[in-house]
């Protein structure tokens, strides 16, 4: 019975994400990638760095140093699917921009939010638990949740507001939210090549803790990495229901 769901789950996800590029890049855009989508999902070849920020180091941070550079901007935290109804009902763009909300808040994943206009201009999970990241394309790495460790993922800039800094502020309320809430450290892993997205990240204090590439062959995966790797890296067979 489990089986058509995470079909029909998997489907929707790819669909919102197809509407998401066409919306915010044009129909070019999506008939571009989808090669390159399908492609991936028989051969895949990528370098990874992880990043680990120490979520003190914001005690010393003034918010005005990582405000986007635009005004009128409204910034969201959205910790449950009650809040996430709520914003819908005032006219706040969150369900059609973010595959997998409903279960990923479900499972204790929290939305870090930008709006401009009532539009999603920005958006960043934190994922708190080893449930929520069930819905994540991400490493299996050993993130020890019970003891104040989350994992960053689904970063995301709307395309016509990139390079105002909104992933900066988005990455400074993250680190307050959850020093709030007690946690100690957070995760990330970012693409090597990917510029913009490694920049803000080591801006905001991260360490470059490990390295690591994949191989994956249809449903093979292979992982190798530095020494700091394997000791975050975990064997776990994890159900990703989007990969
Ligand atoms: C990565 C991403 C979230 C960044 O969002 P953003 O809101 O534009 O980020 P910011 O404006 O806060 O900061 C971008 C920084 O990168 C810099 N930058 C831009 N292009 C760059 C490049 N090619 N190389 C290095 N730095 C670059 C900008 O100058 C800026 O730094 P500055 O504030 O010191 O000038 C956005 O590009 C995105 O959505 N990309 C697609 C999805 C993605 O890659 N997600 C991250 C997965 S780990």
């Amino acid at each position: 019975m489990k089986k058509p769901v995470d079909i029909a789950q998997r489907l929707e996800a790819l669909l919102s994400a197809a509407r998401r590029v066409r919306r915010t890049e044009g129909l070019g855009a999506v008939l571009k990638r989808a090669p390159w989508y399908f492609f991936n999902r028989l051969f895949t070849y990528q370098r990874w760095y992880i990043h680990e920020y120490e979520l003190s180091n914001a005690r010393l941070w003034n918010e005005s140093d990582f405000s986007p550079m635009v005004a009128g901007y409204l910034f969201r935290v959205v910790s449950s699917n009650e809040e996430a109804d709520a914003l819908e009902s005032q006219g706040l763009e969150f369900r059609s921009c973010s595959p997998y909300s409903r279960q990923k808040l479900d499972r204790g994943g929290i939305a870090f939010c930008n709006f401009l206009n009532n539009g999603l201009v920005n958006i960043a999970w934190a994922c708190t638990t080893q449930k929520s990241m069930e819905y994540v394309k991400s490493p299996p790495l050993n993130i020890n949740f019970a003891n104040g460790q989350a994992a960053i993922e689904g970063v995301w800039t709307h395309p016509g507001y990139r390079g105002l800094r909104f992933n900066q502020y988005n990455l400074y309320m993250k680190h307050k939210y959850l020093l709030g809430k007690g946690y100690t450290k957070m995760y990330s892993w970012i693409e090597k090549g990917n510029g913009p997205s490694r920049r803000v990240s080591l801006k905001c204090g991260a360490r470059e803790c490990a390295e690591f590439s994949i191989i994956r062959i249809l449903w093979w995966e292979f992982w190798r990495g530095n020494s700091c790797f394997l000791e975050l890296y975990r064997k776990c067979k994890k159900k990703r229901p989007h990969l």
